[in-house]
């Protein structure tokens, strides 16, 4: 069982305020949430969040504690999170990533997604692209 509030802090430093800790308290609530961790010496360092409903499953958020980046973290545990959608039921997995993220971007192609969409300015500065990937 994650620590609500080790997650907390890890989603803020990756994200700042984009959901506050009254939503991501629900979201874990709820039975359809598939929430993945990885850990460093005890500590959290990195997380995926996402959801499963019927066949499909959708990516919220994924983040790696920023000292630990670059080492492969997201890649393996974005592995763990499609398994586990897979082991629900789930065949194919969405997502919304911000188009200028590129770090994003270019992590989920990595790991299969293709892009479907744009949604030109879905966030207040930038375009939003969907992607998907077969699970
Ligand atoms: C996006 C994020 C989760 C990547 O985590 P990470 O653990 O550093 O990623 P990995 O080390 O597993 O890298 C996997 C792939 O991501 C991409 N990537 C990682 N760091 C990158 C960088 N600095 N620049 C460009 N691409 C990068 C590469 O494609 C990389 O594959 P490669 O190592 O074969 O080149 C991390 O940067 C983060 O937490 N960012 C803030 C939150 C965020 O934007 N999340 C995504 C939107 S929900």
């Amino acid at each position: 069982m994650v620590d609500f509030e080790e997650l907390y802090a890890l989603e803020t430093a990756c994200f700042g305020n984009s959901w506050t800790r009254e939503m991501l308290a629900r979201e874990l609530e709820n039975p359809l949430s598939v929430l993945v961790c990885d850990y460093r010496d005890g500590k959290l360092a990195a997380f995926a969040l996402g959801r499963v409903i019927a066949d499909e499953a959708e990516l919220f958020q994924i983040g790696t504690r920023p000292d630990l980046r670059g080492k492969g973290l997201a890649k393996a545990l974005l592995e763990k999170l499609h398994a586990e959608m897979r082991g629900r039921g789930a065949h194919t997995c969405y997502l919304e990533v911000r188009s200028r993220n590129i770090t994003a971007v270019s992590l989920y192609e990595k790991s299969g997604y293709e892009r479907v969409s744009i949604r030109p300015n879905y966030y207040p500065d930038d375009d939003a692209v969907v992607m998907c990937r077969r699970l």
